[in-house]
């Protein structure tokens, strides 16, 4: 390169600079001291909300008033929130608003199913509805940024926090993240009803290996750009505000102090132009990573990019003195300031720093009607029939049933976890449902069994509050109440799997079975010869490889949020067919995991599940998962026939069309996801055998039949290459097209 295009190119990069800055935060950054600036990276929580760490912080007032503190999050109401502006622009030298975070994971007071359930009705409009409800009641309570989307893609259920994404597929991660985000900012982040959303956790958190939180990740670049890292970039596509850092080490460094990670993708490859925020003392955790003190480990995340600090003061204590010492610049601190100054700009706080303060408002908008009917439908939709059984289900209106589990008649375990904004005595328990929707029916409730028997589990599921409560009562007593209740009854309904700290974050497991009290109140109740339905609670695929081969039906209903009871009964009693499939694959032991569906084939596929030597197989167990991504049954039989490609042969960049007959066998009106998946036969690296790369929710009555229409996008036979350029590469591809990741249509074309 010539010195004078050198010199071109760098004006050009000025000029383009200061073409994308605000003139309003350049004027406040130019009277702004070095601690000032340093206080606007300082994020702190003053507790009384659920804390994720084992420090809250302290002084907050003072702090706030010192012009030490850029955001506060874990409080609410605009009472205490205008308390907490008014500190912070009538007691400090330049009157900067703060930001005011949340965690809203599945709704704020209206609360929603956990996200793997809201992913399972693959429905992005119900999504992005559920996301600006969020942001309307939250807004309504003084909250204008929100640590959401969790977009971790998991593979291994034991990892508790697979509760908090949209499951093992990047491409259908990327659809959610990007409806959450939109749903979440809309189209004007001024505006009084939207918040500024923010990824998590960036990146490859849930790859931490065996399934243990926090802990260490080692993966392929290869792999971390086709799987796990498109879920954030799409919701940097769609503009996502603020992005916030994992706690675990990627490459040997955590991504907290990970300049490739923070500079060089996200900014740099991805043209992320928001913040970043560690996660709840992610930068003092890397002096337990083992990289050095306080003071090293904050100049280490600033200069990889990290803007704000969350909890942990590592910014706030330490770097001015390595600002005096030369181990951090100016500039930096400057930089990592213009972008928190950037974001309260772009919610509209310098205009109005009370923009989102109204004592009207949560009357007027939280809780309304409305939203517990999008509740209630949200988690009919999140609902999965894993197994039919003699026609069982639906049930008849007037049907004697019993009614059994500590979780049907329960309040406390509803929401799921992380649902802190949300009140668990809202929410309307099982029992209460099954009144309401089928008030003829007769039903007769018992226990049955405590969630678990062991009580050092309930001790540390109850951290959060009582939610699993051990019987006075013996095991014994309870199963003989209930097996009696079942023998009186026509039908037995039992409520069964996981209190909601089971999963979540801090709970991960190795054992993900249903817990064995409730394994033998299952066998007890099918030992009584009556009909029995299993509605399965949990936040993960569980291994339930016995229950699948009783004589029962089996309805996962995750945990659905506010209108638990009313929405479980809609299913039950056939108000609503379900439709949901699951976005995790299901393993048959936990011995299988990591699982996905999209495996590649390796040099010595195994051709059928007949055990051959020297073939990728396991002795004691199939590779194939007790229930593929993608599954679950409907009330209703759907046939898919006559795939037909738009073309057989297509340029580079062209899109192509394909569509199939549809056909609604059965007996009742009901939805199908029709699912797309595709398979690159050869290319420069070994290609999984299938991955998704399509779905469409289609509405058929009994008897129907419909052709349905998927697209594929040029961009869908990309792949990140050897060289991680993004590329299609010419040759033969297949496609699938079916009920679950197994489809059996088949077709294929050829890029030139
Ligand atoms: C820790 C969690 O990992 C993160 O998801 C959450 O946003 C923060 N705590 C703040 O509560």
């Amino acid at each position: 390169m010539t010195y004078s295009s050198v010199v071109v190119l760098y004006f050009l990069s000025f000029f383009t600079q200061a073409q994308n800055t605000i003139p309003e935060v350049e004027a406040l950054l130019s009277k702004m001291t070095i601690e000032e600036k340093i206080g606007q990276l300082n994020l702190v929580t003053p507790g009384g909300g659920i804390a994720t760490g084992s420090v809250v912080s302290s002084n907050v007032e003072e702090k706030i008033k010192a012009g030490q503190v850029g955001g506060l999050f874990g409080i609410a109401t605009p009472e205490r929130i205008k308390k907490a502006q008014d500190f912070a622009v009538n007691k400090t030298r330049l009157g900067i608003p703060l930001i005011f975070g949340s965690d809203i994971i599945h709704g704020y007071k209206t609360t929603f199913p956990i996200p793997l359930g809201l992913a399972a009705s693959w429905d992005m409009e119900l999504l992005k509805r559920t996301a600006q409800i969020a942001a309307l009641e939250a807004t309504a309570d003084g909250i204008n940024w929100n640590f959401s989307p969790m977009v971790d893609i998991s593979r291994d259920p034991r990892w508790g926090r697979t509760a908090e994404g949209a499951g093992e597929d990047p491409y259908l991660g990327s659809a959610i993240a990007k409806a959450m985000v939109m749903g979440y900012q809309g189209d004007d982040l001024t505006a009084e009803n939207t918040m500024m959303a923010c990824v998590k956790h960036m990146a490859l958190y849930g790859a931490s290996e065996a399934g243990r939180d926090y802990n260490s990740v080692d993966m392929s670049k290869i792999r971390m750009y086709n799987d796990y890292f498109p879920p954030y970039k799409a919701a940097i596509d769609a503009g996502v505000g603020s992005v916030m850092t994992s706690f675990n080490d990627i490459d040997g460094i955590p991504a907290s102090g990970n300049k490739w990670l923070l500079t060089d993708l996200l900014r740099n490859q991805w043209n992320f132009k928001g913040f970043v925020v560690s996660d709840y003392t992610s930068v003092n955790e890397m002096i337990a990573h083992g990289l050095g003190d306080l003071q090293a480990v904050s100049a280490l995340a600033l200069n990889a990019g990290l803007d704000m600090d969350m909890v942990g003061e590592g910014f706030l204590t330490t770097l001015k003195k390595s600002y005096d010492e030369g181990k951090v610049s100016e500039a930096q601190i400057t930089n990592a300031c213009r972008r928190i100054l950037e974001a309260k700009y772009k919610l509209g706080l310098f205009d109005d720093p009370y923009r989102y303060i109204d004592q009207k408002r949560p009357a007027k908008d939280i809780l309304r009607p409305e939203h517990r009917k999008i509740a209630r439908e949200a988690a009919t939709k999140s609902f999965v029939l894993l197994k039919k059984h003699n026609n069982t289900l639906p049930l008849k209106k007037d049907a004697n049933i019993a009614l059994i589990g500590d979780l049907a008649n329960d309040k406390t375990n509803m929401l799921g976890t992380w649902a802190p904004t949300g009140d668990f005595k809202l929410s309307i328990p099982i029992l209460e449902g099954f009144k309401n929707v089928a008030p003829n029916a007769k039903i007769s409730y018992a226990k049955g069994a405590n969630i678990t028997n062991d009580s050092i589990m309930a001790k540390n599921v109850n951290v959060f509050g009582t939610t699993v409560v051990l019987d006075k009562r013996s095991p014994e007593e309870l199963l003989a109440e209930a097996v009696a209740v079942a023998k009186k009854a026509d039908v037995v309904v039992a409520v069964v799997g996981e209190a909601k700290e089971m999963s979540g974050e801090s709970s991960s497991k190795t054992k993900i079975q249903i817990p064995d009290s409730q394994k033998q109140l299952i066998r007890a109740l099918v030992a009584t010869g009556k009909p029995v339905v299993l509605v399965l609670m949990s936040g993960r695929p569980l291994v339930i490889e016995e229950e699948m081969g009783l004589p029962v039906s089996i309805l996962q209903v995750w945990f659905p949020g506010v209108e638990a009871g009313n929405a479980i009964a809609d299913v039950i009693f056939g108000n609503y067919n379900p439709a949901g499939k699951l976005t995790a694959t299901w393993p048959v032991n936990v011995g299988q995991i990591p699982i996905y569906h999209s495996i590649k084939n390796t040099g010595r596929p195994q051709p059928t599940e007949t055990f051959l030597k020297f073939k990728s197989s396991y002795l004691d167990a199939p590779n194939a998962p007790l229930l593929p991504f993608g599954y679950g049954l409907s009330y209703t039989d759907f046939e898919y026939t006559d795939l037909k490609v738009s073309k057989t042969e297509i340029a580079q960049n062209e899109a192509l069309s394909l569509s199939v007959t549809l056909k609604n066998t059965g007996n009742y009106d009901g939805e199908e996801v029709v699912q797309l998946y595709l398979r690159d036969v050869v290319r420069s690296i070994t290609p999984p055998n299938r991955v998704l790369k399509g779905f469409k929710k289609v509405f058929l009555k009994k008897g129907e039949t419909k052709t349905v229409t998927l697209d594929l996008k040029a961009e869908d036979l990309k792949f990140y290459n050897a060289n991680l350029e993004f590329v299609a590469e010419p040759g033969d591809f297949e496609v699938f097209v079916g009920t679950n990741s197994n489809a059996t249509q088949k077709a294929s074309f050829t890029l030139k």
